[in-house]
């Protein structure tokens, strides 16, 4: 097979976006659509993609960064003068351009390899891939002779009555022989309904050289779904949700509600987890098997062992070990990271604290900057005072101490191994281990104080 390169088309308006980002930087199952375009092309075996820019490209280029090569296209002129702007980039390239748009996040990459290797079997000069859509509105229709040979392709503005009545549509993704392709796009002209240069147009010159062309019909018109509007950016994201679903359902993972449950594409769970309702798993998150996450979590960039319940609870960039209890109503912020076995009660708060295996902090505190030992138990409405206004300090507490109720430990503070802190007190000064930590006023009663009053 001939090296496959591929051509990414981003420099539209995307005016029904009605945005300040680019169209093809909106995501859909947590990614740019962008991102999955070109990571559809690369599984469909692009050694490179070239990314053709414009309206907002600044945006578009940091966001691509090195990953691919950006050309401009300084005025939106049509798709045919959209990839005539790669023809520098690829002067020397003689293999095969795939030419995709980057407003197609559900494109199925299996497809596109398996469409990639049928251009090459066949030796065709061009194959564009087809869709039959029961509303082709909108869409270029494929015109084919009596026997079923291509002949072109008539955008839906420029199309006639009987053309309009055709449900085969371009899905806007082809191969193309690369030498060949840059020769024709000089030839096309912008005598049409728009007035724009229509790549489309390639398709009848080819047929009218001589060249062999081919249409191939997708097997699944939603993953060619382009996104014009917020609408269509909902559908899509949608119909990525439930393919998602589907792939973790078919891993053993047990979704108990798909309608409430949102997932991002790239979510790994492991067998035997089950997935309450009103969970939202984001980002890079990485879930172990026999887990309980939800009802109502939000992970983002979570990763987690095995056997952990989580419920009610939000928790980003954090690392989780295994059979840890969260919830209800936690709070768990970026740099924490919980050991094995770790209790984490109602409405807690922690921030960038490490917590040792078997700790508890079963309810009612702030935790930030701290390091927590082994089989610690941090008593109800802990806080450790981190933050002196100006600068944050940790607190370190080492294994087996017992902290009681009510304790404000200020930062930097030490409490030592198996010490002791007394319910109430502000500790200020370390604790050595073993040692008992008491720092409150000391009680008296006035007897008779009430009846007397
Ligand atoms: C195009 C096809 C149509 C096909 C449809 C599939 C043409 C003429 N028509 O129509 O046959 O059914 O896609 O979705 O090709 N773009 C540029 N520069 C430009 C113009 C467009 O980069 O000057 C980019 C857009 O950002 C978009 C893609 O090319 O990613 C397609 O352009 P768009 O205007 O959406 O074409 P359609 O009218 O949808
Ligand atoms: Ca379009």
């Amino acid at each position: 097979m001939k090296e496959l390169i591929s051509i990414i088309l981003a420099a539209g308006k995307g005016s029904r976006m009605n945005s300040e980002l680019p169209k093809v930087l909106h995501k859909v199952g947590g990614k740019p659509m962008l991102q999955h375009v070109m990571n559809a092309a690369e599984c469909a075996g692009a050694t490179k993609n070239v990314v053709v820019i414009g309206y907002l490209g600044e945006q578009v280029k940091a966001y691509v960064g090195e990953s691919a090569e950006i050309v401009e296209q300084r005025e939106q002129l049509g798709t045919a003068h959209a990839v005539l702007q790669a023809k520098e980039t690829l002067k020397d390239f003689s293999g095969t351009v795939m030419i995709l748009c980057g407003d197609t996040p559900l494109l199925d990459a299996a497809e596109l390899q398996e469409f990639f290797s049928t251009h090459e079997r066949t030796h065709a000069a061009a194959t564009v891939l087809t869709a039959v859509m029961q509303d082709p509105t909108g869409y270029g229709r494929i015109v084919r002779d009596a026997d079923g040979k291509v002949l072109k392709i008539v955008e839906h503005k420029d199309a006639s009555a009987e053309e309009l009545a055709i449900a085969e549509v371009n899905t806007g993704i082809y191969c193309i022989n690369a030498p060949l392709m840059f020769e024709m796009l000089e030839q096309i002209s912008c005598d049409n309904a728009q007035g724009e240069f229509y790549l489309t147009d390639i398709i009848h010159l080819l047929v009218k050289n001589a060249k062999l062309v081919l249409g191939v019909k997708s097997k699944d018109a939603t993953s060619t779904l382009g996104v014009n509007s917020r609408q269509q950016l909902a559908m899509a994201e949608k119909l990525m949700r439930e393919r998602t679903l589907d792939r973790l359902m078919s891993q053993g993972v047990t979704i108990m509600n798909p309608e409430s449950t949102f997932i991002d594409a790239e979510v790994v769970i492991g067998r035997d987890t089950v997935i309450y309702p009103f969970t939202w798993l984001e980002g890079d998150c990485v879930i172990g098997e026999k887990c309980q996450v939800g009802p109502n979590v939000r992970l983002y960039n979570v990763c987690m062992g095995d056997s952990n319940t989580i419920q009610y609870a939000y928790a980003h960039d954090t690392h989780i070990g295994e059979a840890c209890n969260i919830g209800p109503f936690v709070h768990l912020r970026p740099g924490t990271r919980l050991a094995d076995d770790v209790r984490i009660g109602n409405f807690v708060e922690v921030k960038n604290s490490w917590v040792g295996d078997g700790s508890k902090l079963p309810h009612l505190s702030y935790i930030g900057d701290t390091d927590i030992g082994k089989k610690v138990n941090i008593g109800c409405g802990t806080i450790t005072v981190n933050y002196d206004g100006k600068k944050k300090y940790r607190t370190n507490i080492e294994d087996g101490a017992f902290i009681g109720c009510n304790a404000n430990l200020v930062a930097p503070v030490t409490v030592g191994e198996n010490a002791f802190v007394a319910a109430g007190s502000t500790i200020t000064k370390n604790v050595p281990s073993d040692a008992l930590g008491v720092s409150r006023a000391k009680q008296s009663n006035i007897e008779g104080w009430a009846k007397d009053r």
